[in-house]
């Protein structure tokens, strides 16, 4: 996606560095556009270096190419941040004195801005009234965060964090391609007991199914989240249910299966369970030097649903998960494609867990394979590859 990241002069505008690099590593062209007072705080070096183009912000250099105009139309979103005072009263009557005004004025993208002042000025009813004509136009404008500002004195006033203005900023540019659409998500990794405080389990932290929670409800999905022992905070999902193991997350999707369009098993199931749990904690002191754990298998969740949704004729769409040890790019794509037909499900996701990298951490890489034949790649934040296995789904959904 192609953002412009607007930045005005204030002591916050160093901040602009976390949102660029949020936005690049997420895989988006970022073009910075500073006023003249931006540069007093912020050189257009680091900026050009963040973002991997070229900053000039001056309204008349490469005038034949009527740079406001095509940076305004190629943008798919507009950020401004931080914005000061004067901005605000600028954008508000309209003002097109700089490459910024006009390229907001020539635009039809969304725009968030998020303002920065002391705390005085944004109380002043110049400012209150210029942020209320903006919202009344479409204007998305963030509170600012209260603490420390510039001075020795606290309050309402404070740039926002990078992650917190590039979330609502993303979230105003999503496709609303899922809206009419009721998507069941599992997360997280079961846990079988074997006595009352000991368990099997596995790695998963459930970060690639809340991801892909998030965003489908940005996209304008209705969600239910079955999630099983995250410790992720989750948020303005539609339903969310917490589990704990295979049984429970099976009964948790069966129950849900008829009235949703698709199913996404993000979460990785426990293949067994051990038979005979222990009512009462077992006793090192009483167990000898050795213990056997007799393991029977759990229902393969996912393949059941697939065969009920074939046999019921259900309109569900199913998307499987596997996690592979593949010695290269070939070897996953073939499991890949093995797993697909032996789960019966119509969109596979693999991952390569050969070196663990994927657990616990905010990256991943994926191939993504469809029943129809499609094959695609992708890496990055594992908000990047939910939005990607989004727009497989949306296809076919
Ligand atoms: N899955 C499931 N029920 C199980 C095990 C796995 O629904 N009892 C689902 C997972 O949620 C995931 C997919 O099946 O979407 C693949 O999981 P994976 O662990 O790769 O599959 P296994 O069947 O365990 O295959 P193998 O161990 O042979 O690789």
């Amino acid at each position: 996606m192609r953002v412009v990241l607007g930045v005005t002069g204030g002591i916050a505008a160093y901040k602009a560095t976390g949102i660029i690099r949020l936005l690049t590593e997420a895989g988006h062209d970022v073009k910075v556009i500073p006023t003249a007072n931006a540069l007093r705080f912020i050189g257009a070096t680091t900026l050009e270096a963040l973002s991997h183009n070229s900053v000039d912000p001056d309204l008349y250099t490469d005038v034949e190419s009527v740079k406001h105009v095509e940076l305004g139309q190629t943008a798919d979103l507009i950020i401004v941040a931080p914005a000061t005072a004067s901005f605000l009263a600028r954008m508000a009557s309209g003002l097109a004195d700089d490459l910024l005004m006009n390229t907001l004025l020539a635009t039809k993208a969304p725009i968030l801005v998020a303002p920065a002042m002391h705390t005085e000025m944004w109380q002043n009813a110049a400012t209150v009234g210029n942020v209320a004509t903006l919202r009344e136009r479409g204007i998305e404008i963030l509170e600012p965060a209260v603490g420390r500002l510039t001075g020795a004195d606290s309050g309402a006033g404070r740039l926002p964090e990078p992650d917190e203005i590039v979330a609502a900023a993303l979230a105003l540019a999503a496709p609303q391609d899922l809206v009419g659409k009721h998507i069941l998500i599992t997360a997280g990794g079961t846990q079988e007991p074997i006595d009352p405080v000991r368990f099997l389990g596995n790695h998963s932290s459930g970060m690639q199914g809340i991801a892909l929670a998030t965003e489908a409800t940005k996209r304008g999905a209705k969600v239910t989240l079955i999630a099983a022992n995250v410790s992720e905070p989750i948020s303005a999902i539609h339903e969310f249910v917490r589990v704990s193991t295979a049984a429970e997350l099976e009964a948790e999707v069966s129950g849900h299966l008829n009235f949703v369009d698709a199913v996404i098993m993000a979460a990785a199931v426990a293949d067994f369970r051990v038979e005979n749990t222990s009512d009462k904690k077992l006793k090192r002191s009483e167990l000898g030097e050795e213990i056997t754990l007799r393991l029977v298998a759990n229902p393969d969740i996912l393949a059941g649903l697939v065969s009920t949704i074939n046999l019921e004729g259900l309109k569900v769409l199913s998307v499987g998960f596997a996690a592979e040890t593949a010695s290269n790019t070939n070897d996953l794509q073939r499991l890949a494609e093995h797993k697909l037909e032996s789960k019966g499900c119509d969109i596979l996701v693999a991952n390569n867990v050969s070196n663990g990298a994927v657990f616990g951490s905010d990256q991943n890489s994926v191939l993504v394979v469809t029943k129809k034949g499609s094959v695609t790649a992708r890496d990055g934040s594992k908000t990047t590859i939910a939005n990607h296995i989004l727009d497989v789904l949306s296809q076919e959904i």
